[in-house]
């Protein structure tokens, strides 16, 4: 199989070489194309590898009927539109290591050129003009750096803080103490960062919730004479509250990388001699241009081949220990899915899933999206696949109701996925046995020990003498094999049920027969 990889943006030659080297894959680097070109060629990849200028929207994704993921060479992904990415079950994963350093450094020669006017000397000397009074800076040492977002880049631009001894204090909702108190850094409330901090930098990713985080009431709650620096996103800043903030004389000055809008060639900010910017530059070294083509060209890689990846940004990845230990169990839930979608008639309300045994939180979300995934590719012409499962689910206003317990009956693991319809309700539980695989162990109300694979049939009938008999004979005579079968009875006489898996599927007219069967109820076809 031949996997067409489309590169939409400039990447570092060296980084892409485990794609351009696999037998597997064919690589096109087309750059520098609009949206509507780009529209008329996606259609024909298997992956897209991007970095920020192409805007992934959902217009393209529209037209993109092959892609199964892309690749964003780097750590943001708001250029591409995730809901869209989601729904079209896209997997969309990123590179968030390669580039952390190189943006932390540039980050911290952005404060020292602010702390010192390097740019604005600079500038003035090239003009011609050797002025010494004009550009007085102010030292590092012995100042108050606030950090607001510690992740990758925030830590790494604390730790560089630290050895320019400047006191560090820093806001992350997930910051813990210990890991303050390692760093040597002091884990505060946003106020008192905001209230205290002579710099202050933002590393947070643009969500709602951060943007506009530092605005106009922010910045009147700050030092007089405070400098802001963004090497994150833009937006985080309200850039209008930092101009007016300026020019009033309460900032001091500005670093910025980062614009709202991109390119920001006639901003206002940049007329203000305060505020020294680059081109977004943070990630711009040899080294972290590679690293992240690197990275992301080997999970694309991965990804095409339906081998085990990480840092998929609308999916949450599966460890590798998490991976071995679930393989059995994602097999056998989506089989239960799959067999629930068949034997189930009518629009499903609902599914309860009930975890019992050793699985725990970690395991149950990947094994319910297998289920989900089970369940809805039956009969959905949508891809159904793990990135949407839970997605479509939701969409149909299927209600989802999870549980987990510790006793599993004498198994390690049990598996319960009960299906409400309006007409009634299915039920089938599994495990996985040591030696046997994966098993269903229930079928509705009836204990059964099927290893679900094949062709089944599933008859509900009436405990008599002699149906058994009948039903393989009837079968046999429509040159149809008996592989196992599985009785099951509520009890004697009552109901019961017949799992029966046959070597070939059988057509209509034999279900037909079957059902005519003195004491059939009925009986209905499954294929795992
Ligand atoms: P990260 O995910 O490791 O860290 C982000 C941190 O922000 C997390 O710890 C998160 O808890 C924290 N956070 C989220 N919301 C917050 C809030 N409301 N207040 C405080 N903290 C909050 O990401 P990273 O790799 O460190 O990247 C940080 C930012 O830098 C991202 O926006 C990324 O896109 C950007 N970036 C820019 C460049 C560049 O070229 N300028 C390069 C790489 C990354
Ligand atoms: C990132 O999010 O990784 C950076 O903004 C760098 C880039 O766009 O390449």
């Amino acid at each position: 199989m031949t996997y067409k990889v489309l590169i939409s943006d400039p990447l570092s030659p060296d980084g892409i070489q485990a794609l351009l080297e696999a037998s597997d894959v064919e690589v096109d680097q087309i750059t520098g194309k609009t949206e509507a070109e780009l529209s008329e060629i996606i259609g024909e990849y298997d992956a897209l590898l991007v970095r920020s200028q192409t805007k992934v929207t959902r217009n393209l994704l529209s037209r993109a009927v092959r892609l199964k993921v892309i690749g964003r060479a780097g750590v943001g992904v708001d250029n591409i539109d995730l809901n869209a990415a989601t729904e079209q079950g896209v997997i969309v994963i990123n590179a968030p290591d390669g580039n952390t350093v190189s943006t932390a450094e540039h980050t911290f020669s952005m404060m020292m050129a602010l702390a010192r006017r390097i740019p604005q000397a600079y500038l003035s000397l090239k003009n011609g003009k050797w002025d010494r009074k004009s550009f007085v800076g102010v030292e590092l040492s012995g100042k108050t750096l606030g950090i607001v977002g510690l992740g990758r880049i925030g830590t790494e631009v604390a730790k560089r803080a630290k050895a320019f001894n400047m006191n560090v204090l820093a806001y992350d909702p997930y910051l813990t103490r210990e890991k303050a108190e390692k760093l040597g850094i002091a884990a505060v409330e946003l106020t008192e960062v905001l209230t205290k901090a002579d710099f202050i930098t933002v590393h947070t990713p643009l969500t709602k919730e951060t943007r506009h985080l530092i605005g106009k009431k922010e910045i009147r709650s700050m030092k007089d004479g405070v400098y802001l620096l963004n090497c994150a996103r833009g937006g985080i800043i309200d850039e209008m509250a930092l101009y007016e903030a300026i020019k009033e004389g309460k900032v001091a000055g500005a670093a910025l990388d980062v614009f709202e809008e991109e390119p920001a060639i006639h901003h206002p900010l940049l007329e203000l001699p305060q505020v020294i910017a680059t081109p977004h530059l943070g990630a711009s070294t040899v080294e972290a241009q590679e690293n992240v083509a690197i990275d992301v060209s080997k999970e694309i890689l991965k990804v095409l081949r339906n081998e085990p990846y990480k840092n998929s940004v609308n999916l949450p990845s599966i460890p590798p220990h998490l991976m071995k230990k679930l393989e059995n169990y994602l097999q056998l839930s989506e089989k239960m899915g799959l067999f629930l979608a068949q034997v189930t008639k009518g629009a499903i309300k609902e599914v309860e899933i009930a975890y019992a045994g050793e699985l725990g939180e970690e395991e149950m979300g990947p094994l319910t999206r297998s289920i989900l995934k089970g369940l809805l590719s039956h009969h959905l012409e949508a891809r159904v696949n793990y990135v949407n499962a839970l997605y479509l689910a939701k969409q149909r206003g299927i209600l989802i109701q999870e549980q987990k317990s510790e006793s599993a009956g004498g198994f390690a693991n049990l598996i319960t996925v009960k299906v409400k319809t309006d007409s009634g309700e299915h039920l089938v539980a599994g495990t996985s046995l040591n030696g046997y695989g994966a098993r269903f162990v229930k079928v509705d109300h009836y204990t059964v020990d099927l290893a679900p694979t094949g062709h089944l049939i599933y008859v509900r009938h009436f405990d008599k003498p002699g149906v058994i008999g009948r039903v393989g004979s009837l079968l046999g005579s429509r040159d149809v094999n008996i592989a196992s079968m599985q009785v099951g009875r509520t009890d004697q006489g009552g109901n019961a049920i017949m799992l029966l898996t046959v070597d070939k599927a059988i057509s209509d007219a034999d279900a037909e027969a079957l059902s005519t069967l003195p004491e059939i109820a009925s009986v209905t076809r499954v294929d795992l």
